[in-house]
């Protein structure tokens, strides 16, 4: 019997994908460079199941019916070349490839032309949820082939997360549009994923509050109109005790955070298109910093500042501090959702903003209550240029922005960074300014590299001599 399936790739998110896919009831073929992980799969997790061991990549391709469908879940970046070189040349026209790790979207666009000129599928396809989603249930974001996408949609939507409105994986266009799409959610990851980090600093460092304390804040956030995942799985953390010393484990952890490919990639593109995504790359330049550990163990004793201590009313604190977090949040959906936007322009995707808020009301990190309403302002406006400018966001700045002002403000005033927080107020600000300095800006470019401007008073560009006396 021919596999439905087949993966190649058998560490985490590989296992749990494939054991996915089985449960489903489809049998899957497996391939991991390593024969050991695979004996070792087989032998364990995957025992008794309609699952097909394979230690060659040409035993692998026999496994599989045709057309084939082969997912590969290695290591981005060259582990994924290395596989694609030894198993084009022993697939046939038709078979379809999904690369189903964080790839750079140039690469998958590189990858799916080399597919393409053997005649074969190929599907750029960002899985979002991480080991459990993976087994139970993640959000698929594919892009490529879209004949490719129509092979294995059943497969994709009955292994996906089901959200409130349906199975959340969908087809997002062609070339890289998947991948794209991922790099993005992952780029507001790590913005709402730094600004509850700044939230916890205000209330441990700013108010002396202990973890479990914070855990009750962010239960109670959890269930109001933010609450998702990143804020359910930080009351987790905080409650956490370490079974060795019974101390609260994140306060045994080292400060520092790491950041590669997703977000850093989501800004570099955002700095390519010019899309405006000043919160989540202040959280890419937030872990960043994070990692100079040792300077800045030692620049603390060299370089004074306030007493972080916040002196203010412990519950009027969080209750204002909600309101920052809120329209921080907000504001990572409405820069990334804005990036997509621009990417589409740009790079000609043809992606739907709606259908993206919908794929990831489930099984990804990013899953929320606010993509509902982010969701319907989609679809009531697709070329909605900014999530503020529409209801229930619109109300949510008019309502909440002298909170984000005063924390912010109290931040500033103490020494607690809060970098994330304090670029989505200035993002919105700067948004909402019908005139901002760039006058100035476009003056001193004139000054000094002859690079003209525009007036207001009438139409053309214009050069002045700067230096001659007026
Ligand atoms: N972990 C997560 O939570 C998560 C969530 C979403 C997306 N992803 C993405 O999903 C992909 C897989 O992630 P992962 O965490 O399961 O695995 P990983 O640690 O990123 O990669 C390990 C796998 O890559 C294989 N590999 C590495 N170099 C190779 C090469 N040169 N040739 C062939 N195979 C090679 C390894 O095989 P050997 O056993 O032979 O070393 C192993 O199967 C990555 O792109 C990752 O970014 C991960």
């Amino acid at each position: 019997m021919k596999a439905d399936f087949g993966v190649i790739g058998l560490a985490v998110m590989g296992q749990n994908l494939v054991l996915n896919v089985e449960d489903k009831g489809y049998t899957v073929a497996v391939f991991n460079r390593t024969a050991e992980r695979t004996k070792e799969f087989v032998e364990g997790r995957a025992k008794d199941k309609r699952i097909i061991p394979a230690y060659t990549l040409e035993e692998f391709v026999d496994a599989l019916a045709r057309p084939r469908k082969v997912l590969i879940m290695v290591k981005a970046g060259a582990p994924v070349d290395a596989v694609l070189e030894k198993l084009f040349p022993l697939l046939e026209r038709g078979d379809l490839v999904i690369d189903g790790g964080n790839s750079h979207y140039a690469d998958t666009e590189r990858r799916l032309k080399e597919a393409e000129e053997r005649g074969l599928l190929y599907l750029g396809t960002g899985i979002s949820g991480g080991e459990y989603g993976a087994l139970h249930g993640p959000s698929i974001m594919a892009g490529g082939h879209r004949e490719g996408y129509e092979l294995v949609q059943e497969i994709f939507e009955r292994i996906a997360a089901v959200g409130p409105e349906g199975p959340c994986c969908g087809y997002f266009g062609q070339g890289s549009a998947g991948h794209y799409v991922k790099m993005v959610h992952n780029g507001i990851e790590y913005a709402i994923m730094e600004t509850i980090a700044e939230a916890y600093d205000l209330m441990k460092r700013g108010l002396g509050m202990s973890p479990d304390e914070m855990a009750g804040v962010f239960s109670d956030w959890n269930g109001r109109e933010l609450g998702g995942y990143l804020f359910e799985i930080t009351e987790r953390i905080l409650r956490y005790r370490d079974p060795e010393t019974g101390e609260p484990l994140v306060e045994l952890i080292l400060d520092t955070a790491k950041q590669k490919g997703t977000g850093k990639w989501s800004t570099q593109s955002a700095l390519d298109i010019g899309t405006p995504a000043p919160t989540i790359a202040m959280a890419v330049f937030a872990r960043i910093i994070s990692a100079l550990k040792d300077e800045r163990v030692a620049a603390s004793e060299v370089l004074s500042g306030p007493e972080p201590t916040l002196g203010v009313d412990r519950g009027e604190f969080i209750r204002r501090l909600f309101g920052a977090v809120y329209l921080s949040v907000i504001a990572a959906y409405a820069q990334g959702l804005r990036q997509l936007r621009d990417a589409t322009a740009e790079r000609g995707y043809g992606l739907d903003l709606a259908e993206a808020a919908r794929v990831w009301m489930a099984g990804c990190i990013i899953r929320s209550a606010l993509l509902v309403p982010i969701r319907k302002a989609l679809l009531e406006d697709p070329a909605l240029p900014c999530l503020f400018l529409a209801e229930p966001f619109k109300s949510a700045w008019g309502e909440y922005n002298g909170d984000l002002r005063w924390v912010t403000c109290l931040a500033r005033e103490h020494g607690i960074p809060t970098p994330a927080m304090d670029s989505a107020l200035t993002f919105v600000d700067a948004y909402r300014a019908a005139r901002l300095p760039a006058n100035l800006i476009q003056a001193q470019r004139d000054f000094f590299g002859a690079h003209t401007y525009q007036r207001i008073d009438k139409e053309g560009t214009f050069h002045t001599d700067w230096e001659a006396v007026a």
